[in-house]
């Protein structure tokens, strides 16, 4: 399992740098007869790359316009950073929670799972109900919040590209 900050290390660099599409941890082929390897390989090297493409190129052309002070292109690009910067590290955070190994959730998280929402069902239903309508086909993350200091304590993250907005029950 990974956190969402050792995922944003990994997707989000320093302005300085370039950013790349992450190897996948399995093969292309790893996920079938569940998922193919073509879908795979055009999920990876088509869709993920573009949104790396795109977010360097956001990027750089922010950068240009301010070292010429011109804030309105700047400020004009941001939806562009937010989609694609957004598109790269809901990506990323998805190949890291695939396997090719048949997994169950752990005794720790079925039982805030349960004490959060009820069954696993539920979770599931109130998760697509939150992201149905996001755009980028409803992107959503089920997170935990370390800083509640409430064990067990219902986090449902809503990510919808470059926005978090965070639901507390
Ligand atoms: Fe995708």
């Amino acid at each position: 399992m990974y956190t969402l900050r050792r995922i944003a290390k990994v997707a989000v660099r320093s302005a300085k740098q370039k950013h790349t599409l992450p190897d996948l941890p399995y093969d292309y082929a790893a996920l079938e007869p569940i998922i193919s390897r073509d879908i795979m390989n055009l999920h990876h090297s088509k869709h993920h790359q573009t949104y790396v493409t795109n977010l360097n190129a956001a990027e750089e052309k922010i950068k240009l316009a301010t070292e010429k002070g011109d804030v309105s292109t700047a400020i004009s690009l941001m939806p562009a950073l937010k989609f694609n910067g957004g598109g790269h590290l809901n990506h990323s955070i998805f190949w890291q929670n695939l396997s090719p190994s048949r997994t169950e959730p752990s005794e720790g998280l079925c039982k805030a799972i349960q004490a959060s929402f009820g069954s696993m069902d539920n979770m599931k239903k109130q998760l697509s109900a939150q992201t149905v309508a996001i755009q980028g086909s409803g992107w959503g993350w089920l997170g935990y919040d370390k800083s509640s200091g409430t064990k067990h304590k219902k986090m449902l993250c809503i990510m919808q590209k470059y926005d978090l907005k965070m639901i507390l029950d």
